[in-house]
């Protein structure tokens, strides 16, 4: 097994990342390594995309080290991302006879991860977390850093909003285990949408950890596209050590006038998420079949339209948005939609982010090749040149 680890620096809540294929064998070691005890059972929370032969092999393992494994399957979209469906897990768990020393295991991509983490977070006022994610995006975003979290579904006059992750708690994993067996076992597609999150990390490393990962990334790109998996070990690595690094000196997204830089990790989500809330967009509308856009998809479109709007605000040279546009294209990334709403409707969707709390929009942008820095209350026309450059 080609193994590759990544530490993530948090003193005592320190944890390794291991990476490459069969990095669901190391489960059962760190969990007794970083209890210092063998616990009476474990709670898996399954992904029902994640083919079931990985299920049953970590099922196995955990069995083989003692534990009684107990487990509940979820659908990975939007909708299950809720509080209904954190009732009904924190239920299983209970049923399970889960005590406040074992610990839920969960296996699957970023929303299944979100989701566990939170029940483990909340269960019995917390529990220890293993994530074994099983997307890309999972393997070097979500499941590193301890955001957890659910959606909240609330009503106004205007009808029902879906406030994506707006209840969770920080709550860091005891190891993260990203097997690239179960990435090579996903569609194409999956893999391809998860890129644009190593993309992202590779738009703010140099500004952060000095490594270059733009050009990294694109040296990656033959034999990631060659599907190698070794290829895929590397890049994965590279980029989790420059999550780790963000986490380590912002666990907690501090504001980022304070010194916080978790919050560049935002980079491409405001314009991404309102692509993201609109229905039915492709990223080709010749084949509605790939309606809707994949989390992935959407967030690539956000980094070129980040890049477009900072150019237009003299923040940075054209030549960043050129660097970007030509990886997404290399990658296969869609760089403009063609369906896309008029801007201001677009703009609304922005604002009603999140991250705009307050009143206020704040946009991390680029200030140059592999630097960011967050904006807030960027001038409309320049938000608005972003919306339209990817415009197909
Ligand atoms: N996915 C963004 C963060 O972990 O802060």
């Amino acid at each position: 097994m080609n193994a590759r680890e990544v530490r993530v620096e948090l003193g005592e809540r320190a944890y390794t990342v291991h990476i490459g294929p069969g990095a669901l064998l190391s489960v059962p070691a760190e969990i007794r390594k970083r209890l210092g005890t063998t616990p009476r059972r474990a709670f898996v929370v399954r992904d029902s995309g994640v083919p079931a032969v990985f299920f049953d092999e970590l099922a196995a393992l955990l069995s083989d080290a003692e534990l009684a494994v107990s487990s509940i399957e979820l659908v990975p979209t939007e909708q299950s991302k809720s509080i209904a469906t954190l009732e009904r897990v924190l239920a299983a768990m209970a049923s399970s006879g889960h005590s406040r020393a074992d610990p839920v295991v969960a296996l699957g991509g970023g929303i299944v991860g979100d989701l566990a983490g939170f029940a483990a977070a909340s269960y019995q006022r917390g529990v220890p977390v293993v994530q074994c994610p099983t997307t890309l995006l999972a393997m070097v975003d979500a499941s590193v850093g301890g955001k957890t979290g659910v959606n909240l579904r609330v009503a106004n006059d205007t009808g029902d909003r879906l406030l994506k992750n707006f209840v969770g708690a920080f709550h860091q994993p005891l190891t993260v285990a990203a097997d690239t067996r179960v990435l090579m076992s996903l569609p194409d597609r999956h893999r391809r949408a998860g890129l644009a999150e190593c993309v992202k990390h590779a738009m703010i490393a140099l500004g952060i950890t000095g490594a270059d990962l733009m050009s990294e990334t694109r040296a990656a790109m033959p034999g990631v596209l060659a599907g190698e998996e070794d290829a895929y070990g590397r890049l994965i690595e590279r980029s989790v050590a420059l999550k780790g690094e963000v986490v380590r000196r912002d666990e907690r997204e501090s504001i980022a006038g304070l010194g916080g830089v978790r919050m560049l990790l935002n980079l491409g989500h405001t314009f991404g998420h309102a692509i993201e809330t609109i229905p039915n967009l492709s990223p080709n509308p010749a084949y509605p079949e790939l309606a809707p856009l994949h989390h992935g998809e959407a967030v690539g479109l956000g980094l070129l339209a980040a890049c477009r709007c900072a150019e237009r605000l003299g923040m940075c040279e054209p030549g960043v948005g050129d660097e970007v546009l030509g990886i997404l294209d290399m990658i296969g990334l869609p760089s403009t939609v063609r369906d896309l709403p008029d801007t201001d409707e677009v703009r609304s969707r922005m604002g009603a982010d999140k991250k705009a709390a307050g009143g206020k929009l704040r946009l991390v942008l680029p200030e140059g090749r592999g630097r960011c820095r967050v904006v807030t209350n960027p001038d409309e026309t320049a938000v608005a040149a972003g919306i339209d450059a990817i415009r197909g």
